[in-house]
């Protein structure tokens, strides 16, 4: 199977070493040449799957699944300069791509899909969004992350939103760390000590059978968790972070 890659910035090389390292078999990867530096150090990592395209046409010509990992701005130029031919799948990566001008420019293709990975994807972990649900592609993107399928652009548009909170969410963990460190323990001991919660905390939510609030009231009444979680709710905590997700998907529906 030949994957393609038109725009090999910095979430293709994530996605392609994502590919390389699933321990799949039979994947070929053929990337455009921009950037001259992500495509040829992909090139040099894994000789043996991933080669440079002469230009873009080429990607398409060879590629039964072609990625579009251009800039906004760029993608209806780049795509309207290639030809395709109908048995095509075609996996959009470039925000609220219009797919109806996709599509007049670019003819019938056997599908075209929207899909939003993270950059932990080149580990093979964390959630990748794909709008429509499409057996095939979930199949061909579980190689990269936990596929998470949603019927709807809107409800896409939510989770794209929900990705803005990763900076917050490190900064949250760099305060658990350097409350810690100011307070007099090393910095490695607390690190390792707030990942291995946050993190088990994290698969502990994925499992758990009631809600989230339930959860989160699984506690001793009057408990340390009930003190934190009471100053924090007194603080309105919860409701910025709300607030700050709200503010985004704003921005993201102007585009
Ligand atoms: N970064 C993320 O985590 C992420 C996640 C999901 C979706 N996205 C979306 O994915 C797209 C790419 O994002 P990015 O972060 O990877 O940006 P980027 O690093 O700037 O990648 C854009 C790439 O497109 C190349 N390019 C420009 N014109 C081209 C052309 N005519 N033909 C072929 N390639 C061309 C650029 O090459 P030059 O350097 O030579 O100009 C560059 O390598 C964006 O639409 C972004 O919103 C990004």
């Amino acid at each position: 199977m030949t994957i393609g890659f038109i725009g090999t910035g910095i979430i293709s090389s994530y996605v392609v070493t994502g590919f390389c390292k699933s321990g799949r078999e039979g994947i070929d990867i053929i990337v455009s040449p921009r950037s001259r530096d992500k495509s040829a150090a992909l090139a040099a990592e894994f000789p043996q799957m991933v080669r440079v395209a002469r230009d873009n046409q080429q990607v398409v010509d060879e590629a039964e699944w072609i990625f579009i990992a251009v800039l906004p701005e760029q993608a209806l130029d780049v795509i309207r300069e290639l030809t395709f031919t109908p048995e095509k799948k075609v996996i959009n990566l470039v925000p609220m791509l219009d797919f109806q001008k996709v599509r007049e420019i670019a003819g019938p293709l056997k599908l075209l899909v929207d899909v939003v990975p993270l950059p932990f994807c080149s580990q093979g972990i964390g959630p990748v969004v794909l709008n429509p649900p499409v057996d095939e592609v979930k199949e061909l993107l579980s190689a990269i992350g936990t596929v998470v399928a949603v019927e709807r652009p809107e409800q896409m548009a939510l989770l794209r939103t929900v990705t803005a909170l990763m900076s917050p969410y490190y900064m949250l963990l760099a305060k658990m760390v350097g409350w810690c460190c100011d307070n007099g323990l090393d910095e490695p001991t607390a690190r390792a000590y707030v990942t291995s919660f946050t993190g088990a905390l994290s698969q502990v939510a994925a499992d758990w059978p009631e809600s989230l609030e339930d959860l989160a009231g699984e506690m001793t009444p009057g408990g340390l968790n009930w003190q934190a979680l009471e100053y924090l709710k007194g603080q309105d905590n919860f409701v910025e972070w709300q607030k700050a997700l709200q503010d985004v998907l704003e921005r993201i529906s102007k585009k």
